[in-house]
C-alpha cells in the first residue's frame, strides 16, 4: 500500500510504500522492485525501480515522470495498493572503509539507503539544473549543475578532478551510461577495482528470465542486469560496447 506520497521537485515523486517483515529484510541497499503501475492493459511489464531506503514497516523509491508507466504511477493516490515483485537483483556489497558516493541526476535515488548501511565520507551529486538534483540529509555533498542553478557549473567529471581518490576505500556510482564511463576513465586504476556500479537497462521480467536487459560484459560475453546485478563491479562491464549500443 502507498503510504505516503510527495512531489519531492517538479515531476520527481518519493513513494513510501508498507510492506512485509520478509520483505524489508531483503530489502539491501542496490536491490529494486517492479512495480505493476496499473491494473489495466497498459503497461504491459512492470516498471524497475530502486529501493531508495528503508525504515522498521516501509520502504521508499523515488522516481522521475519520463514516460507513461511513471506518469500512471505518479498519478496513484495514497492508500491505493501496487501489486510489488521484490526485493530483487544484487545489491552493493557493503564492505568496511570510507566511501564517495557518486550519483548523475536520478542515479543518486539509491543513495540515501545505502549511505545509512556504510561509512559515507562524501558523496558527490551532478544534474543538468536544480530541479532535478536530490538532496539527501547528513551527508557530506558536493553537487555541481550543467546550468549553475545549484552548486558549481559544469559536470560530474568537473568537480571530480578536485577529489582525493585514494582516500576512499569504496567508490559507489549510479548515473547515465556516459556519465559513469567518464567518471571510470577519468579514475586512477585502483580506484577502479573498489568501484561498484548501479546499472540500468530496459527489463522486462526483472528475474532472468527474458534476458531483455543484458549488459555487454568485459570478458566477451553478457550480463544480465536484473540478476547479475543492478549492482555490479566497474570492471566486469564492457564500456566502449555498452555505450556505444545506447548513443
Ligand atoms: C534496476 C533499475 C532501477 C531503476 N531505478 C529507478 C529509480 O530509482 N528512479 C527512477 O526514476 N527510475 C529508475 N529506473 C528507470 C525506470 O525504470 C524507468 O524510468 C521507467 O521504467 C520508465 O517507464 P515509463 O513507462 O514511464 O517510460 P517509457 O515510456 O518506457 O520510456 C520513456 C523513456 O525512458 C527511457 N527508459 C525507460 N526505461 C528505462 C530504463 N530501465 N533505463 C534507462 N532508460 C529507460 C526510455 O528509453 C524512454 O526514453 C530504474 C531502472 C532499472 C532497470
Ligand atoms: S529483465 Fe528479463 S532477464 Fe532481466
Amino acid at each position: 500500500m502507498i503510504a505516503e506520497k510527495e512531489e519531492i521537485l517538479p515531476g520527481i515523486f518519493r513513494f513510501e510504500f508498507e510492506v512485509s517483515e520478509g520483505f524489508l529484510r531483503k530489502a539491501e541497499p542496490g536491490r529494486f522492485v517492479q512495480v505493476e503501475v496499473s491494473s489495466g492493459p497498459f503497461p504491459v511489464t512492470r516498471r524497475p525501480f530502486t529501493i531508495s531506503s528503508r525504515s522498521t514497516d516501509s520502504i521508499e523509491i523515488i522516481f522521475e515522470v519520463v514516460g507513461r508507466g511513471t506518469k500512471t504511477l505518479a498519478e496513484t493516490d495514497e492508500g491505493q495498493s501496487l501489486r510489488m515483485l521484490g526485493p530483487l537483483g544484487h545489491g552493493y556489497k557493503l564492505n568496511s572503509g570510507e566511501w564517495l558516493l557518486i550519483g548523475g541526476g536520478l542515479g543518486a535515488a539509491g543513495f540515501p539507503g545505502l549511505a545509512a548501511s556504510i561509512d559515507c565520507g562524501l558523496m558527490i551529486l551532478g544534474a543538468a539544473t536544480k530541479n532535478r538534483l536530490l538532496t539527501i540529509d547528513g551527508i557530506k555533498t558536493r553537487a555541481i549543475t550543467e546550468d549553475g542553478s545549484s552548486g558549481m557549473k559544469g559536470l560530474v567529471t568537473d568537480l571530480l578532478k578536485t577529489v582525493l581518490w585514494d582516500s576512499f576505500s569504496n567508490i559507489a556510482l549510479c548515473g547515465p551510461i556516459a556519465m559513469m564511463k567518464a567518471v571510470i576513465e577519468m579514475m586512477p586504476v585502483e580506484s577502479r577495482t573498489v568501484t561498484q556500479v548501479s546499472a540500468e537497462a530496459r527489463m522486462g521480467c526483472g528475474w532472468g528470465a527474458c534476458e531483455g536487459c543484458s549488459i555487454p560484459g568485459a570478458d566477451g560475453g553478457y550480463l544480465k542486469c536484473c540478476t547479475d546485478g543492478p549492482v555490479l563491479p566497474a570492471l566486469a562491464v564492457n564500456w566502449d560496447l555498452w555505450e556505444g549500443i545506447h548513443r
